[in-house]
């Protein structure tokens, strides 16, 4: 048994408005809920049973994924009513899990090609407590800069500082062994980065890195959002969820495109209809949308059941989303 947490419950601020009926890891990406990515890069790595951490909106969640077995693992939900920060959503989480063996855990917004099974094997032949996986960045103040010593023992965790002292950065994938998790006080709202790692570190508790320099990507924005389906659908970064793909784009069943219609790099959802002459490049159009004749659109989110009136032209625009 191989057990993982996946800490879902952040309010997607930055993704406004696409979050505001919608939680940050259920957004579509590349055809299916981001989340999906995830849970079935956690089935490949060998995983068994996965825990969703959620809070805002959490009841979003259970209706597509259920108890996981259309997913080929079990998938049980832990709801924060107060969302209790990335520790307590962590020690909270753990209660459900069936294993008691090492747990993974990650930041629902990452999109990654990390080695997962090495990352795990790393953690036990060192006997960490911790393993935190690490990748290099331009410009780490957005992120945790990790710095760690010759034998790859971390030294310092230091969470979005003005002056890094590095770019290696948490990357968002943790290996904990079941001992720390249960040391977190539970029910309280307590930040893995800013308290969990570095009262670790104080205490010289056994915290690793590993590092992976494959494809590494947060989510977190909608430029980042949408490089995200971009990569998956080009080829750039692979995903074993991404659905099978036409010339390049996603169409999904039910959706009637116009023969006239030139759809590229884009995701169309199910029942969405595309009139004819309209272009379609590098967009997101959501379930049930109604785009217009002669349409052209380029880089562009397109709500559920919006409807674009023809001979719309737009470029990295939001359409049809609700304002609050
Ligand atoms: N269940 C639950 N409860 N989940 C939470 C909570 C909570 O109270 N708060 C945050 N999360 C989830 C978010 O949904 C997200 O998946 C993850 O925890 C990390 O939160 P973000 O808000 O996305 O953090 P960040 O991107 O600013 O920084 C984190 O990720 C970076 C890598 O992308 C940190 O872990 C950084 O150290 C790291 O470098
Ligand atoms: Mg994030």
């Amino acid at each position: 048994m191989s057990s993982a947490i996946l800490l879902v419950g952040g309010m997607g601020t930055r993704l406004q408005p696409l979050t505001f009926n919608t939680p940050k890891p259920m957004l579509s990406v590349a055809g299916v809920p981001f989340t999906e990515h995830q849970i079935i890069k956690a089935r490949e790595a060998g995983f068994t049973e996965i825990v969703l951490a959620t809070s805002f909106k959490a009841e979003l969640f259970e209706p597509y994924f259920g108890d996981g077995e259309r997913f080929g693992i079990s998938i049980r939900y832990a709801v924060e009513s107060v969302p209790l920060g990335t520790g307590g959503a962590i020690r909270n989480a753990a209660s459900m899990l069936t294993g008691s063996g090492p747990v993974a855990i990650f930041n629902g917004d990452v999109l990654s090609a990390h080695d997962l099974a090495a990352q795990l094997s790393f953690h036990v032949k060192n006997q960490a407590d911790v393993t935190l996986y690490l990748t290099e960045v331009p410009d780490a103040r957005a992120f945790g800069a990790v710095e760690f010593g010759d034998d790859f023992r971390v030294t310092a965790f230091n969470e979005k500082m003005e002056n890094p002292p590095t770019n290696m950065i948490n990357a968002g994938c943790y290996i904990f062994s079941r001992e720390v998790i249960d040391s977190i006080p539970a029910q309280q709202v307590i930040s893995v980065e800013r308290e969990t790692f570095p009262g670790l570190l104080n205490d010289g508790a056994r915290v690793f890195a590993f590092i992976d320099r494959n494809y590494w990507l947060d989510i977190g924005n909608p430029s980042a959002l949408m490089k995200a389906t971009r990569d998956l659908l080009s080829g750039a970064m692979y995903s074993a969820a991404t659905p099978v793909l036409s010339d390049g784009s996603f169409i999904a069943a039910g959706a009637s495109i116009a023969a006239t219609a030139k759809i590229t790099s884009s995701v169309i959802g199910s029942g969405a209809q595309i009139g004819s002459g309209a272009v379609i490049e590098g967009c997101l159009i959501g379930a049930g949308a109604r785009v217009g004749q002669e349409v052209v659109l380029t880089d562009c989110f397109v709500a559920d059941s919006a409807q674009v009136e023809s001979g719309v032209i737009a470029g990295g625009s939001f359409l049809g989303f609700p304002l609050k």
